[in-house]
């Protein structure tokens, strides 16, 4: 009997989810799955219970779709609980994009400020799941997809009495298949060794059917770059001499690091003329809940790829399933580092390509410690991640005012205290512990 409980079930990319199930039941016989949300997610939950079982009818399968309010019903004897939830929903991300925008600094959701405010508000929820699922299932897995995703298992290690839990993300997938349209070929012949932290991972090795093809894929790579981008980030070309000088494919949000000043010009031009990813998000989450009323539809629709999150149900039902099956293959997944990295100590969090048994992730060791050329930018954000885990765990506002400040996105010691302090104030419904 297998029984998965999806916590933020109403979420608009849950069909993503459903599609990605549907396609391994094959492999992935899943009895139940259960759906749950808040009583503001409820019509939207419903929406999704109800495309989920058109999509489910459609293909003929026996999996039983469930909705409930009733986070503990669901999680009781579940085998996966996945985590996909959005403390104070699209209003909060809003703000975490607006407010740093109008001190002049990068509004993003999981970087600088808008990263720091979000971990603050969801990382209390993830860790009483946990809790909750130390009682409930003991044995299950935590895939926990809700961003930020390097700080909320950063706290996970620190914090979780639970501790079978794994960060995921789709910007690994996203690349190999920037990387296979470059190439012309299918995403699933292209495989690529990473390592780093989440939204901060460089690509080392590049393997094509197997065969390490590093050198040359990376030469295409740096001629277009512009082609490995994600929906949600402003497309902008890599500077092709400081590409061959790293050696290494840097993902897409690093772009917020290496060409602050572009995509902070970029984002406050939107800004002035009132339009934030949140707005776009919200607009387009409205379509998508309007096509996902529609009786007729039972198949994920196309709409769905205008979000940053388009194929995480690869990433999300490969890693389950490589569980469940006990396969061995390699995936990429923030998880503990242990002995990987040289740089950092056992306990902490990294995200990297690791090899999924039924016991969960191994890190692969191709590499003993990072290159000195990006040491000190993931160490700095290794900090801030810590420093915002313990913040949020503790109520501590010192803590958020050196996570803060200390972000190369925010540097600033005055501005990024009042900066704070107007979006703890701005969040204070979601802020119990501050
Ligand atoms: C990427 C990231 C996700 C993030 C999403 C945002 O896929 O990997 O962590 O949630 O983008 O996309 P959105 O459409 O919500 O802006
Ligand atoms: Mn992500
Ligand atoms: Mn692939």
């Amino acid at each position: 009997f297998l029984k998965i409980a999806t916590i933020g079930g109403g979420s608009s990319y849950t069909p993503e989810f459903l599609e990605g199930l549907i396609n391994r039941y094959g492999e992935l016989p899943v009895d139940e799955l259960w759906l749950v949300d808040i009583e503001e997610g409820l019509e939207k939950l419903e929406i999704i219970g109800e495309l989920g079982r058109r999509m489910v009818d459609k293909a003929n399968i026996p999996m039983k779709i469930f909705t409930t309010t009733d986070r503990k019903k669901a999680i009781k004897d579940a085998d996966f609980v996945t985590t996909q939830i959005r403390v104070g929903q699209l209003k909060a991300r809003a703000k975490d994009e607006s407010i740093p925008l109008s001190y002049g600094f990068i509004g993003q959701e999981t970087n600088g400020a808008g990263g720091l405010v979000k971990g603050l508000r969801t990382i209390p929820v993830i860790l009483e799941i946990a809790d909750e699922m130390n009682e409930l299932c003991p044995d299950a897995w935590l895939i926990n997809f809700t961003n930020p995703v390097g700080m909320v298992t950063e706290a996970l290690a620190r914090y979780s009495k639970h501790r079978k839990f794994i960060g995921l993300c789709n910007t690994p997938v996203g690349i190999e298949r920037g990387i296979a349209k470059i190439l012309d070929i299918d995403h699933s012949r292209v495989r690529i060794d990473f390592a780093g932290l989440n939204h901060m991972i460089y690509g080392f090795n590049i393997f094509v059917d197997n065969q390490n093809k590093t050198s040359e894929v990376f030469e295409r790579f740096v001629e277009n770059s512009i082609l490995v981008n994600m929906k949600n980030i402003d497309p902008m070309e890599w500077d092709e001499k400081f590409l061959k000088a790293l050696k290494l494919i840097p993902c897409p949000y690093h772009k917020y690091y290496y060409k602050q000043r572009d995509m902070l010009e970029s984002q406050l031009n939107q800004y002035k003329n009132g339009i934030t990813r949140a707005e776009e998000v919200i607009k387009t989450e409205s379509e998508l809940f309007n096509i996902y009323k529609n009786s007729e539809l039972n198949t994920k629709p196309i709409e769905l790829e205008k979000r940053g999150g388009a194929y995480y149900s690869d990433a999300a039902c490969n890693l389950i399933s490589s569980i469940y099956n006990n396969k061995g293959d390699l995936q990429v997944v923030s998880t503990i580092n242990g002995t990987t990295i040289k740089d950092f100590p056992p306990q902490y969090a990294i995200e990297i390509t690791s090899r999924i048994t039924k016991d969960g992730p191994v890190p692969y060791k191709f590499i003993d410690e990072f290159p000195v050329s990006i040491k000190g930018l993931i160490n700095q954000i290794k900090t801030f991640e810590i420093l915002g885990a313990e913040a949020a765990v503790e109520g501590n506002y010192d803590k958020s005012l050196l996570a803060m400040t200390l972000n190369p996105l925010i540097a600033n010691d005055i501005l990024g205290h009042r900066l704070l302090d107007e979006m703890l104030e701005a969040n204070r419904e979601y802020l119990p512990r501050f």
